[in-house]
């Protein structure tokens, strides 16, 4: 299945992800079929949907009548069978749960046309196992779009081991499409790139706390004063081309024996998670939330995003201009 040959994209599973990736679909000029499994669940999902576009528009990236049309562009659904007839492409996002994963792949395997593409929304679950419950695992592919949707640019396009490159080749253009920066991920390895990165910097984060090496606050400030505001604009191994091989090659040497190596979640994470202190959603992690603020810190982090976003856009359009 090429690009080209996509226009009716199904999205199971009506969710914080499914909302926000139908919506995508939605405002790239996609129809969109949005499922979950009663209405109630669907119109939660409508909801979402409706206010990640009202967020667009605040931010003004997108006109009213932008997030009007994407809207008439989304049919919601109950039954499965419906939903997956004549599409070309499928997204699953329902529960990290392997089982109920390739389940719904096999139902939507059977119930959707031969030629099209079924892509996971998974964070990490093998993309072979979940395409293993087909006949198509050739049209099978992972397609991990970065929390929240309308936001993040990142798309993690991944391959199982029976993924067609055309496959993840049609994934890379439709991503595009909607405006995201896709990667390819050539193996189906778990945590992909991006949360093989964000957990390795997490690792270490937890270790400087529990070492009582710097405090909470000052660890946060670090890494968005410095590299996390770096790595925003040229990644982390570009830093290290600019700043000299050999000085990374060097600090390499000695640091490296010094970093947390342990291949168990943190002791100190998980006498948070024990104690019911699992962040602002509990009103207590590293730091203290009173209710209200966990939607205002979510707003206020997704706010300052799009505009940095706005930035970071204009300066690689000048780049693609040759500026
Ligand atoms: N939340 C995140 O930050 C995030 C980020 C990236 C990827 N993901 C992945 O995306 C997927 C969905 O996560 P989420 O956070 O949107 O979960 P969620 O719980 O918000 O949404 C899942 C939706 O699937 C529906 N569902 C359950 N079983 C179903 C079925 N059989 N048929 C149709 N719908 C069904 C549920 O009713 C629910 O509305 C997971 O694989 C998750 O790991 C999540």
């Amino acid at each position: 299945m090429k690009a080209d040959e996509i226009r009716t994209v199904a999205v199971i599973g009506a969710g914080t992800m499914g909302a926000g990736i139908a919506g995508e679909f939605a405002r790239a000029g996609y129809d969109v079929r949005l499922l979950d499994k009663n209405e109630e669940l669907v119109q939660r999902g409508m909801a979402m949907l409706r206010m990640a576009q009202e967020a667009l528009i605040a931010a003004r990236r997108i006109t009213r009548r932008n997030a009007a049309s994407a809207l008439k562009r989304v049919e919601t659904f109950t039954a499965l069978e419906e939903a997956c007839s004549g599409v070309q492409l499928l997204v699953e996002a329902v529960p990290e749960d392997l089982s109920l994963k390739q389940a719904t792949f096999a139902q939507c395997d059977n119930l959707c046309p031969r030629r099209a593409i079924l892509a996971t929304n998974t964070s990490g679950l093998s993309i072979t196992k979940i395409a293993s419950a087909t006949k198509r695992p050739g049209r099978c592919v992972g397609v991990h779009f970065w929390n929240p949707p309308h936001v993040m640019p990142l798309v993690e396009v991944t391959k199982g081991e029976k993924t067609s490159t055309a496959t993840a080749k049609t994934l890379m253009v439709v991503s595009r499409r909607l405006g995201k920066r896709p990667i390819l991920v050539r193996r189906d390895v778990p945590g992909f790139v991006g949360n093989r990165l964000q957990f390795a910097v997490m690792r270490e984060a937890l270790h400087i706390l529990s070492e009582d090496i710097a405090s909470a606050e000052d660890i946060d400030t670090a890494m968005r004063a410095g590299p996390g505001l770096r790595w925003g604009v040229i990644g982390p191994l570009r830093t290290a081309d600019l700043g000299g091989l050999d000085i990374f090659h060097a600090i390499s040497e000695y640091l490296f024996p010094e970093l947390n190596s342990d291949s168990k979640p943190s002791p100190l994470l998980s006498r948070l998670v024990r104690e019911g202190r699992l962040g602002a959603k509990s009103g207590m992690g590293f730091y203290q939330y009173r209710a209200k603020h966990f939607d205002e810190s979510i707003r206020h982090r997704d706010d300052v995003l799009l505009r940095l976003l706005k930035v970071l856009n204009e300066r690689e359009s000048r780049k693609g201009q040759g500026t």
